[in-house]
C-alpha cells in the first residue's frame, strides 16, 4: 500500500477533476454505467445540500490507467441525524460511497479508511454511525450491528380488498414537483416522532417526485403523488408511487403516514386505483395497521424482510445518555468493542424517558459492541443477543437488561442512504 496516497476533500462549487474522478470511481465500483454530465451535475448539488466530505484513496496513474482524478477507493461521510428515541434526534456520521477497485481489493483500503472515519467522527464527538449495506458479511468486523430492517410487501388490491372500518376519504393526487414540499412537511414530523428515523438526504427530493431517477439516468415520468388530509386540510401523510401496466401492479415507493387514519386512507386510495390488481412496497412498517385492518388479513402477503440501518457505537456513555428508555429500571454492562473505541463499563439508570450514566466497576453482563447496535433501538431483546452470542452474562441480568432497553414500539426508518 506504499504507493497509495489518501486525500479527502468538501463538494466543490463547481465540477472539479477531483469531483468527476470520484464520481466514476463510485459508479465503476457498483457496476454501473457511465454517468451523463447532468447526472454529475445534479449529483453535485444534492451532497452539496447534505454536506458530504469525500475520502479517496488514490494509486500512481500510469499511461493505460484511469488516470491520477479517480480514486482506486473512495468512502464518503456526512452527519445526519438519527432519532433514538423520546423525540431525541441525534447527529450520528452516516457513510456511503463504499467502493475499491477491482485490481486493488483486499489490501485493506476498505479498513484503512473506515478507521480513519470513525476515529474522527469519534474525535468530532459524535456517538454513533451509520450505514446500509450491499452485503451483510462486511461491516460487523468494523463493529456494526443491524439496527432497523425492513419487510417487503404485496397487497392484492382487487375486489377482495377490504377495510374492517372503511376510512373517510381525505386525498388528494398532487403534482409531482410541488409534493417535494410537502413530503419535507410530513418527513420532519415522521422524523421527529419515530424512534429509529433517519435523516432523509436530498436526492430523495428528486428521486420521489420523478424530477431524476439516479438508476434510470434522467427524469421518471411515471412517478405520481397523492397526500392525505386532515379534516383542518393539513397534510398527514404523503404518497408516491408508479402503476406498472402491463403487471397491473402499484409500486408503492414511498408511503409516509403520521397516524392509522392516513396510512390507511392512502392504502384505500391505492386499492381504488383502476386497472390494478395489487400493489407492492419495499417498506412497510414495522408498525402498520394495514394487516389488522384487512377484512381478509391474507390480501397483505409479506414477500421478505432484510437488514436496512446498521449502527456503529462509538461512544457507549454518550450514546445511551441520548437513547429514549421506555421504562424506568437499571442495569450495569461492560461494552466489549475490539476495535477499543466504546470499551468500558457502565451503570445505566433510567427514569422518565432518560438515562443517567455512570461508570461502573460490577459488571456480570457483557455486551459485544454490535449486539449494543442492535439493543440500542429496541431492534432486537437482550435474550436473543445473549443466545446469538453477542451478550454474556446470569440469566437474571440480561433479562433486567432486556426489560430495561425495551421499547414500545420497534424502531421504523425510511431512509436508505
Ligand atoms: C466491499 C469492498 C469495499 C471491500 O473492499 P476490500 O478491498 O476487500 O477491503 P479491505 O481489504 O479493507 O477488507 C476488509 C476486510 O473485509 C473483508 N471483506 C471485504 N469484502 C467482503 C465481503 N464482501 N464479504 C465478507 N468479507 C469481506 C476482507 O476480507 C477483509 O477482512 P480481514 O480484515 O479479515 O482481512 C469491495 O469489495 C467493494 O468495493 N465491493 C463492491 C462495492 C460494494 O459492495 N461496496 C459496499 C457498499 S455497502
Amino acid at each position: 500500500m506504499s504507493d497509495i496516497t489518501f486525500r479527502s476533500f468538501d463538494i466543490p462549487d463547481d465540477i472539479t477533476d477531483d469531483l468527476r474522478g470520484w464520481f466514476d470511481a463510485v459508479g465503476l465500483g457498483f457496476n454501473q454505467k457511465q454517468a451523463s454530465d447532468e447526472a454529475l451535475s445534479r449529483w453535485r448539488e444534492e451532497v452539496g445540500r447534505d454536506g458530504w466530505r469525500l475520502d479517496g484513496a488514490y494509486a500512481p496513474a500510469s499511461e493505460l490507467s484511469l488516470g491520477a482524478h479517480l480514486p482506486v477507493a473512495t468512502f464518503a461521510t456526512t452527519t445526519q441525524t438519527i432519532n433514538t428515541g423520546g423525540g431525541h434526534l441525534e447527529p450520528a456520521c452516516f457513510i456511503t460511497d463504499v467502493t475499491v477497485r477491482t485490481t486493488h481489493r483486499r489490501r485493506r483500503l476498505l479498513s484503512t479508511l473506515m478507521d480513519a472515519a470513525l476515529r474522527r467522527a469519534r474525535d468530532e464527538g459524535l456517538t454513533l454511525a451509520a450505514l446500509t449495506v450491499t452485503e451483510g458479511a462486511i461491516y460487523g468486523r468494523f463493529g456494526f450491528g443491524v439496527a432497523t430492517e425492513h419487510h417487503t410487501a404485496e397487497l392484492d388490491t382487487g375486489p377482495r380488498f377490504g377495510l374492517v372500518h372503511p376510512v373517510e376519504p381525505r386525498v388528494e393526487m398532487m403534482h409531482t414537483d410541488a409534493s417535494v414540499a410537502v413530503r419535507r412537511e410530513v418527513f420532519d414530523r415522521f422524523h421527529a416522532a419515530t424512534r429509529g428515523s433517519h435523516t432523509r438526504l436530498a436526492f430523495y427530493d428528486a428521486f420521489l417526485s420523478g424530477a431524476w431517477d439516479f438508476d434510470k439516468g434522467g427524469p421518471n415520468k411515471a412517478m405520481r403523488a397523492a397526500v392525505h388530509l386532515r379534516p383542518d386540510g393539513r397534510p398527514d401523510g404523503i404518497l408516491a408511487y408508479e402503476v406498472d401496466a402491463e403487471a397491473e401492479t402499484v409500486k408503492v415507493r414511498d408511503l409516509l403516514a403520521l397516524n392509522a387514519e392516513a396510512e390507511l386512507g392512502l392504502w384505500q386510495f391505492v386499492a381504488a386505483i383502476d386497472l390494478a390488481e395489487k400493489a407492492t412496497t419495499r417498506r412497510l412498517s414495522p408498525t402498520s395497521v394495514l394487516p389488522w385492518a384487512l377484512t381478509d388479513p391474507r390480501r397483505l402477503k409479506l414477500t421478505g424482510s432484510n437488514d436496512f440501518t446498521w449502527l456503529r457505537v462509538l461512544d457507549a456513555p454518550g450514546a445511551l445518555a441520548v437513547r429514549g428508555f421506555d421504562a424506568d429500571g437499571e442495569a450495569t454492562l461492560e461494552v466489549v468493542d475490539p476495535r477499543g473505541m466504546a470499551s468500558g463499563s457502565w451503570r445505566v439508570a433510567a427514569r422518565d424517558g432518560r438515562a443517567e450514566v455512570t461508570p461502573a466497576s460490577d459488571a456480570v453482563v457483557q455486551v459485544d459492541v454490535r449486539g449494543l447496535a442492535s439493543l440500542y433501538l429496541g431492534m432486537a431483546d437482550a435474550r436473543v443477543l445473549a443466545g446469538a452470542g453477542l451478550i454474556s452474562g446470569p440469566d437474571a441480568d440480561v433479562a433486567a437488561l432486556g426489560r430495561l432497553f425495551r421499547t414500545e414500539q420497534p424502531p421504523h426508518n425510511t431512509s436508505g442512504f
